[in-house]
């Protein structure tokens, strides 16, 4: 494993880190992890050098934490620090802090744990946290041992992203970042920003949640055929994050063991700055296909379930996409019919707008429910 400079502090992170956000589960059920298989992956990869794992209150309904917890156990506890983060959409008082924390910690089975992330920050929500004196409070948690130190993870414009840096002495900042967002949210400007801070800049979806890997149109497949060597579409999205010195760790949500271990290998030849002018080109190629696609930043983290009427928002999405991306073929309007059942149908968006308060990619999803309503449900 490759290991990095984790900011201000005394310690080297891996260039890899585990998101447990993506694990494999059962019956289709985010909820339902299936628990052996997501244990030997996340072992295996602290087995070969990574010392970083992200988890969060919501991840897979609750039960990231939980699973995680039990995988620490036997001795892995040491391996590695561990990354989890208040939900602050829920937050409306000190007494909710505490009741998160030590709810997050006994999930865990932890007594502190290593970094706690104020979790997906935008203006609105930072403005809030500010009223509850939400620094104070990290203080005493770092002053009393149930933190070791105090992040937070981001979703808005650069200009709120330097205010919050410029807040507090933060140890960490998780910031979205791959080749497709380096002008979205914090961007490239924020990652030097935050890194000439002294912080520690942690990247998530450093493969948009696998949409620069999974099924690329075929416009886009051509040219990884053309040039794109022995890197593989995942690989060549990892080594574009871990090609900037400002990144301490990327984060990867892995879903498969194959995952892992290409991600392990990937980063086994990681190294700051080691594009060349032609590997360089060769992104903006791809980035400018993409983008002339016109995709929907969909990432499929899933924030904006469960939703009210029970719409399957990130499988439209990404039905969505699959149908610009295949020049409307009407194979894919086929699939829909197929794997959309009738209660979880675009049309039956009530146009509540609760997906567009959490969606950390701000989407317009009821617009594109409705373009979505349009597209598929008449007759195919
Ligand atoms: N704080 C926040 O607001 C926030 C938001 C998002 C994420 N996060 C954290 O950041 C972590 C990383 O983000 P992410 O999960 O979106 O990372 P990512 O690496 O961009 O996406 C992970 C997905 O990419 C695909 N993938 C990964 N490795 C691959 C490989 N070698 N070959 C082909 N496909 C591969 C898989 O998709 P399939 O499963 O479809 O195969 C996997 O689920 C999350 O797990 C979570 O811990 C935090």
């Amino acid at each position: 494993m490759k290991y990095r400079r984790f900011g201000r502090l005394n310690w080297e992170v891996s260039a890899l880190g585990f998101g447990v956000m993506r694990l494999p589960t059962l019956e289709g059920d985010e909820g339902k992890i299936n628990e052996p298989n997501a244990i030997k992956m996340i072992r295996y990869a602290l087995d070969n050098g990574v010392n970083y794992v992200d988890t969060a209150y919501p991840y897979h309904r609750g039960n990231s934490e939980i699973l995680l917890g039990e995988t620490l156990q036997e001795g892995y506890r040491e391996k590695v620090k561990v990354a989890t983060k208040m939900p602050t959409w829920l937050v409306k008082s000190q007494e909710d802090m505490d009741k998160f924390l030590d709810e997050q910690l006994h999930k865990l089975k932890l007594d502190y744990v290593d970094f706690y992330l104020l979790h997906g920050l935008e203006h609105k929500r930072w403005q809030l946290l500010k009223k509850l004196n939400v620094l104070e409070w990290g203080d005493r948690q770092i002053a009393n041992g149930k933190i070791n130190h105090l992040g937070f993870s981001f979703h808005d414009e650069y200009s709120v992203f330097k205010e919050i840096v410029d807040s507090y002495e933060w140890t960490l900042c998780q910031i979205q970042y791959n080749y497709m967002d380096a002008k979205y949210q914090a961007g490239t400007k924020g990652l030097k920003y935050a890194a000439s801070k002294g912080l520690a800049v942690v990247v998530m979806e450093p493969i948009a949640g696998g949409r620069l890997a999974i099924n690329p149109p075929e416009e886009i497949q051509k040219i990884w055929r053309e040039d794109g060597g022995e890197r593989t579409p995942a690989e060549w999205a990892l080594q574009w994050v871990w090609n900037h010195p400002e990144v301490s760790v990327a984060l990867s949500g892995m879903s498969t063991m194959d995952q892992v271990i290409e991600n392990v290998q990937s980063a086994n030849r990681s190294k700051p700055s080691i594009f060349s002018k032609k590997d360089l080109n060769f992104i903006n190629r791809i980035q400018r296909k993409y983008k002339e696609l016109g995709f929907v930043g969909c990432t499929s983290c899933k924030y904006c379930l469960p939703c009210p009427e029970g719409v399957d928002i990130p499988q439209i999405l990404a039905l969505y996409n699959e149908y610009f991306a295949e020049e409307r073929n009407n194979e894919v309007k086929k699939k829909y019919w197929q794997y959309i059942t009738p209660e979880s149908q675009a049309k039956r968006c009530m146009k509540c707008g609760k997906c567009e308060e959490l969606c950390p990619q701000q989407l317009p999803i009821r617009k594109i429910l409705n373009g979505a309503t349009w597209v598929f449900e008449q007759a195919v």
